[in-house]
Parts: C-alpha cells; structure tokens; sequence
C-alpha cells in the first residue's frame, strides 16, 4: 500500500486507542515474515534497524530492502532508524528515504542530548521525516557491549526535552531494558503516568521482549504508542531455524532454512500486532 511517516502511524495509534508495533529486522527473511503478519493482521507496522545492527547487516543493502517492502505492502509501513548513534547516519538514512529516526543522546549530558537532538529535528524537517529520542537511559544494551543501568526518565526534564527539542515521539526509561529480561521487570508506572501527564507527544517503549500482555495494555493506557522488538524476533528466527536444521538431519536445505527463519519472525510479530491491537 504504502511507505509512510512515523508520525502517521502514531496519530492512528492514538486514535485507535492502541501502540504500533516497531520490529527490528536484520535480513530479508526478517522483512518477509514482519510485513507477512503485518499484512494478515491488516495492521501497520514499523520495521526499524539500529545502528549498532549496521555491522552484520549494513545499511546501505538493509535500506533498500526495507523501503521496497514498505512500498510494496498491502499495509502502511514507517521505515525508521532506530538508535541511530552518530548524525551521519541519521542524514545516510534520511538521504537514503526513511521516514523516521531516532537519535539516541541518552548517555550525554541533558543540554547536549537537547542540542543534538535539536539538530536532527531540523534536519529531519527538510525530509518531512518523524524523530524519535530516548531521556532517562533504557536499561541492558541493544547489541553487544556493556550493558547500561536503568535510569528513570524524570517527568520534568521530559517537558523541558520536549519544549526545546520539538520532538515528535519520546522513548521514556521506565524500568525497561534490552535484551531477555532476567526476571519479570518492575515496570515504573507511576512515572510513566507522571511523564504522560506532563508532556503532549506519544511515547515509545523500547525493551518489549519479555513484556507480558497486561503490562502492555497499561503501557499503552498510559501514552506508549509504539513499541519496540527486537530480541523476541531475533530468538524467534533462531529457534525456527534451528528446529528445521534438526528436522532435516545431515541434509540441511538453503530454501527451506530461509521460509523458517521467515516464520518464526511471523509468528512472532503476529502475536505481538494481536496484543498491541487490544483495546
Ligand atoms: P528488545 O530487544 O528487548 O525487544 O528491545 C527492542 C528495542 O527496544 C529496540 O530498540
């Protein structure tokens, strides 16, 4: 059907009363099996890859594959950077048509993420594309590397954020955290209500694996209107691949590894689309 803007998907996200899901892709099996389910559950999605991603799966090969993908859906899709880390990626991926982006300044001081930040909506306006930005840090890390502590989003800052940066869509840190949750987290709603209370744009959940759907649905009655996943696909597509290689004993076959890695991604967005459409 279509590419289109974040910002779209979010307005008819908070219409609906519901999230729009953000699935991380890293091949074009990844792509198949997201717009697959997102086509089938007659529902827009995001197909978002992170910077630190870019190494496996670069961006100038991923890019294209992703627009393609959006523009030829039978439903509307954003194509977004997501943690884009330096502005040159931003402007690569800008340049190259996403209509989304996040730059994530959350380890740098609060007047330089603000800046920065800043910066990128500006840039981002030229293309008419949506900016996403992250305040407070999401706990656990998106890739290798160290992983990062927790650090609430303060409501305060959050209007301040919001105010200077003219930002349209903001990650909030709430007990999050990337990657396999090593037990259930203890979501921080009241500040979620608090940050929803005080600032006007929607807001984005970053950490998604391991979210159960209840925690979701309070997530979601209290501003989040997109929702990230990453790691469930990325095990999903593992486990599936995995489990044809067993089944094919000593002769494994390049077709039918590639139509499981697919469905192991659908399945899993599948689920995930069902539970963010709850109303
Ligand atoms: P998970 O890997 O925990 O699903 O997090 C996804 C995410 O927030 C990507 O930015």
């Amino acid at each position: 059907m279509s590419l289109v803007t974040m910002q779209e998907l979010l307005e008819r996200a908070e219409q609906k009363g519901c999230a729009v899901g953000a699935f991380s892709v890293g091949n074009m099996e990844m792509v198949l099996g997201a717009v697959r389910a997102a086509e089938e559950a007659e529902t827009p999605i995001i197909l978002q890859i992170a910077e630190v991603r870019l190494p496996n799966s670069p961006l100038e090969l991923m890019g294209p594959m992703m627009l393609a993908a959006a523009k030829n859906a039978a439903v509307p899709v954003a194509v977004h950077l997501d943690h884009g880390l330096r502005p040159e990626t931003v402007h690569k991926a800008l340049e190259m048509g996403f209509t989304s982006v996040m730059f994530d300044g959350s380890q740098l001081p609060l007047s330089e993420n603000i800046r920065t930040v800043k910066n990128v909506v500006q840039l981002a306006s030229d293309y008419g594309a949506t900016v996403e930005a992250e305040l407070g840090v999401v706990g656990g890390n998106e890739g290798e590397g160290k992983a990062h502590e927790v650090l609430c989003t303060d409501p305060a800052d959050a209007v301040r954020f919001c105010d200077e940066t003219g930002v349209d869509a903001l990650a909030v840190a709430i007990g999050n955290a990337h990657g396999n949750y090593p037990v259930l987290p203890a979501l921080r709603f009241d500040v979620l209500e608090k940050i929803h209370k005080a600032v006007s744009v929607p807001l984005v959940l970053h950490g998604g694996t391991g979210i159960t759907p209840e925690m979701f649905r309070k997530c979601i009655r209290l501003g989040v209107r997109k929702i990230n996943i990453a790691t469930a696909s990325f095990d999903a597509l593992a486990r599936s691949a995995k489990a044809c290689c067993d089944e094919q004993d000593g002769a494994p076959n390049y077709f039918a590894l590639s139509a499981c890695e697919a469905a192991g991604v659908y399945e899993n967005v599948k689920r995930h689309i069902a539970i963010f459409n709850m109303r």
